[in-house]
């Protein structure tokens, strides 16, 4: 008798790009470490979870294909895979984001955790999810879904200011994700307003607090911390001060908001990349040679050995 063949457990790595401020070039750095991953012989799919505002196919230079996420999210499309597109980049396939921005303020915490729970069965070893700007649950709870938690910003001060604040953000949602175990929702709360006269201001302040009163549930605190492993990406490099923001966000991150964060790179500010969009061919096919193709290749092999991170210099 023929033992039943057991069915592989399908499983990827995700990488998602959030960052907080829109404009920033979150969508250009999906599709160019996409095609990266390609240009390095991986198969990968790019998920557009831009909900309401959905453009990454221009990044790709391809027009929005026949079905896209709103069709799985409203019942059209029963499989995540039903709504998945071939690219003519070779390993490269796209899933097209959800369009309705009229009808995106009524998407459901359930329809987010289909879509999270059905990433995973996508059939690439890799996939990477371009988000929104914004802090809003659904980004937020995209972010925290993906292996590799990629923070984009520019040097421009209101990016880094966003960029902070997505962190901080993202940090109190993962708690939130735990308060019920931890009984914590209070002062989570509490942390979270800015008026709050309890003297707890950030992450860390919350663990210190929570350290004296409840020092298990301070423990188990500081190992969400521990695992939170947010990666800082600059993009639209100008000066060689302009490189040295990743390392001084990777401090204040750890001094004022208790959270460790690893200064995942940067890539230059370059005209050629508004000129690859105007002609709608993404700029690491169109310029090969140009120095963000360099960049981008050196963060994708980067994230590839998250055990042997290398240091930006
Ligand atoms: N390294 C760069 N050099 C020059 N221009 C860039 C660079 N990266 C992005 N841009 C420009 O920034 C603009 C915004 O890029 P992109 O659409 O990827 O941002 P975004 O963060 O995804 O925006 P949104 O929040 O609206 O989705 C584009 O017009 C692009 O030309
Ligand atoms: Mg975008």
């Amino acid at each position: 008798m023929s033992l039943p063949t057991k069915m592989p457990q399908l499983s990827n790595t995700t990488w998602a790009i959030g960052g907080g401020k829109g404009g920033i070039g979150k969508s250009f750095i999906s599709s160019s470490l996409a095609i990266c991953l390609s240009k390095l012989g991986k198969q990968v799919t790019l998920v557009d979870l831009d909900l309401g505002s959905a453009n990454l196919h221009t990044c790709l230079g391809i027009k929005v294909p026949q079905q896209t996420l709103s069709d799985f999210l409203k019942g059209r499309a029963k499989e995540l895979t039903d709504v998945l597109v071939e690219t003519e980049i070779p390993g490269l396939s796209f899933i097209s984001g959800f369009n309705d921005s009229l009808d995106v303020t009524n998407i459901t915490k359930a329809q987010v955790d289909r879509v999270i729970s059905s990433l995973r069965s996508l059939p690439t070893p890799y996939v990477i999810l371009d988000l929104g700007a914004g802090t809003g649950d659904h980004t937020l709870d995209f972010f925290l879904a993906a292996d590799q938690k990629i923070i984009a910003t520019t040097p421009e001060p209101t990016a880094i200011e966003n960029a902070y604040r997505f962190m901080k953000a993202s940090f109190y949602r993962k708690l939130k994700q735990t308060e019920v175990e931890l009984g914590i929702q209070s002062l989570i709360e509490a942390a979270m307003d800015s008026r709050s006269q309890n003297g707890i201001r950030s992450p860390a302040d919350l663990i210190t607090h929570l350290k004296q009163t409840s020092p298990a549930i301070g423990e188990k605190l500081s190992d969400e911390f521990a695992s939170f492993h947010a990666q800082i990406l600059l993009n639209q490099i100008r000066t060689r001060q302009d490189i040295e923001i990743g390392h001084s966000m990777k401090s204040v991150s750890k001094k004022y908001f208790g959270i460790e964060t690893h200064y995942l790179g940067y890539v230059d500010h370059d005209n050629a990349v508004w000129q690859s969009l105007r002609k709608k061919r993404p700029l690491l096919i169109e310029f090969p040679y140009s120095s963000i193709v360099g960049q981008f290749l050196g963060i994708t092999k980067n994230l590839l050995n998250p055990h042997s991170l290398r240091a930006v210099v």
